[in-house]
């Protein structure tokens, strides 16, 4: 088949890799020249595991063509992806400005014959009706047109093997015709299919997502109540977990979630939920609950670190990924810069992107041993491997005071004891 993708991020252009792959004709279509053009030269622009070799493959083949203009692609395309980003604005709601643009600029371009139009976008309920009156309105003579919905749920860091390996494939669409094609192209890809009507597909991946952050500020409230009674969280949850109908998956407590998705789309269906006049005071307490996590953690900090010369590992919203949309350490490098921290930061992959945000701020490190050189203390905000793997006797040497600050529970507080650290984490008793 030949298909475009408009929108080159996570989902765009994973997936237009990976149904290249599969050997369809792909166009990944976007609307900045240096972009396109570092596509064409296979920079994937996102850092992604495997990604860079899928696409530097699929380009060799000339599955996949790169480029910005709307005609060559969509009016060859029998089906085109609406894959752009869908941000927050400051209600909550998410800005469906790009995704309009985008549909409108499809209607003029369509081939004639038929087109199937599927929105890989996470759009609130109703949005893909607006986008099937749009390219009514402006579609060309003859051109003739199905929409669906056909979210994704992959995640950064594991995108590549989460496409290839799906849990399911959800096709939400009122055009037969449009369903056939889509499971057609989706045939390679495991996982149960799940057909359905535009509105509950569009809806499926909201619930998934608010799923998800409910069981991550489940496992962080329970962590509040660890902390409060001396009991281990780990131990709670993992007996807790092994009830099949609740399971362990998910429920790591921490920092709370971050990342470009959970964040924007618990917002986000709380404001649909607004606009529906459906309470929401569920999805209210799931987001106060992800910011409680993260205040804890500062307030523990202000209270116990006097030498305020600290170092931090992990500045990415998770291992893997060098996104910092939403990362914990953001939110917490910026409060302890209003108390006066001085910080030495380290990451595996997210140093230049947090350097874009602050600067001169902070003094970056060129390893984790380097980060914690002559510092009193040191936070852990992502559970990269690169630091579950360390020398920590090699660590306690070089700081000034061997404090940790652990916000992943990435060590036995055992071990740590008898390394001879103070140790905190989360929601389990601190050992000195
Ligand atoms: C998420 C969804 O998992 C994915 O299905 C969807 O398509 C996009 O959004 P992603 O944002 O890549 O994927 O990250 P995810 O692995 O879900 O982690 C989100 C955040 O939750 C991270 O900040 C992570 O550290 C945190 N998290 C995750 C926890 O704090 N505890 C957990 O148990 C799991």
């Amino acid at each position: 088949m030949v298909i475009t993708f408009v929108g080159h991020g996570y989902v765009g252009l994973v997936s237009a890799c990976v149904f290249a792959k599969f050997g369809n004709t792909v166009y990944i279509l976007g609307h900045t020249k240096e972009k396109i053009d570092r596509l064409k030269t296979s920079d994937p622009i996102i850092y992604e595991p495997g990604l860079k070799e899928l696409l530097e493959d699929n380009l060799k083949k000339k599955r996949i063509i790169p480029t910005l203009d709307y005609k060559s692609s969509v009016s060859r395309s029998d089906i085109v992806f609406i894959a752009v980003g869908t941000p927050p604005k400051n209600n909550g709601e998410a800005d469906l400005t790009t995704v309009f643009e985008v549909a409108k600029n499809i209607a003029q371009n369509l081939k004639r014959g038929f087109t199937v139009v599927s929105c890989k976008s996470t759009v609130p309920v109703g949005t893909n009706q607006k986008i099937e009156q749009l390219l009514k309105k402006n579609k060309v003579k003859d051109a003739e047109f199905a929409v669906a919905s056909c979210p994704e749920f992959l995640r950064e860091g594991s995108a590549i093997y989460d496409t290839l390996n799906a849990d399911r494939v959800v096709v939400g669409s009122d055009s037969e015709k449009a369903i056939d094609l889509l499971l057609k192209l989706h045939e390679p890809i495991p996982g149960k299919r799940v057909v359905t009507d535009l509105a509950s597909a569009e809806l499926i991946k909201y619930t998934s997502n608010a799923m998800l952050a409910t069981k991550i500020s489940f496992a962080n409230l329970i962590a509040f109540y660890c902390e409060k009674t001396g009991a281990d969280v780990e131990k709670v949850l993992d007996a807790v977990g092994l009830d099949k109908r609740i399971g362990r998956i998910f429920m790591d407590p921490g920092l709370g979630y971050g990342g470009s998705c959970l964040p924007k789309d618990v917002k986000a269906l709380r404001t649909i939920g607004a606009n529906l006049a459906v309470d929401t005071i569920f999805l209210d307490a799931v987001e106060k609950v992800n910011s409680l996590a993260k205040n804890n953690f500062i307030a523990r900090i202000l209270k116990t670190v006097k030498d305020k010369n600290v170092a931090i590992w992990g500045l990415s919203f998770k291992p893997n990924t060098d996104d910092v949309r939403e990362a914990p350490a953001i939110y917490i490098i910026n409060a302890l810069l209003q108390n006066n921290f001085s910080l030495h930061v380290y990451d595996s992959a997210a140093l230049g992107n947090i350097k874009k945000i602050f600067g001169g701020k902070l003094r970056y490190a060129k390893n984790p041993y380097d980060a914690v050189s002559k510092t009193s203390a040191l936070l852990i905000l992502t559970e990269w491997d690169e630091f579950k793997q360390i020398n920590l006797k090699q660590i306690k040497t070089k700081m000034l005071n061997p404090v940790i600050f652990d916000g992943r529970n990435i060590y036995d507080p055992h071990v740590m004891k008898s390394l001879g650290f103070t140790y905190y984490s989360i929601g389990r008793p601190s050992v000195k």
